[in-house]
């Protein structure tokens, strides 16, 4: 399975990470990625510094939350989805991340804010995402 995981992330030259927050944090099925992905030897060195195996590659990251986690906010503190895949990619030598936070879905699901509106404010973060 590790392996399997690994060999598509090789092969690729840029990938991009959709997730939703749960609790706070990623979903625990996205974490047994990293623990699968996170490997001595394969995706990082043992050597001295540690340094990441994965050259060359960028990695573009969507977190969806409920809540706002604004950047250079105190709510920002609560988001520890960033930080745990900013971490986990800089760690295996992935140093090109891009994030998008598209928070506050919850007044569009009480019905307070039309869908189309909510989506309309990510869209021109999204498509940036894109440009690489
Ligand atoms: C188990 C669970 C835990 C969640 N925890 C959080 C949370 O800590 N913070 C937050 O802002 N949203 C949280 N959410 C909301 C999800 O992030 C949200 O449902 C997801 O991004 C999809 O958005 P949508 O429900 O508007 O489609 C949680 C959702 C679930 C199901």
């Amino acid at each position: 399975m590790s392996a399997e995981l690994i060999a598509e992330i090789r092969a690729a030259d840029l990938f991009l990470i959709s997730t939703p927050m749960y609790n706070f944090t990623v979903p625990a099925v996205l974490k047994s990625w990293i623990d699968y992905m996170v490997r001595p030897g394969f995706t990082f060195s043992l050597a001295p510094g540690w340094p990441g195996m994965l050259e060359n590659k960028k990695a573009r990251l969507i977190v969806v939350s409920r809540d706002s986690y604004i950047p250079g906010e105190p709510s920002e503190a609560a988001d520890l989805v960033t930080p745990v895949l900013r971490k986990v990619l800089d760690f295996m030598g992935i140093h090109d991340v891009d994030v998008v936070r598209a928070g506050s879905s919850l007044a569009a699901n009480l019905g307070k804010v039309r869908i189309d509106d909510h989506l309309a404010k990510y869209e021109a973060d999204v498509a940036a995402l894109a440009k690489v």
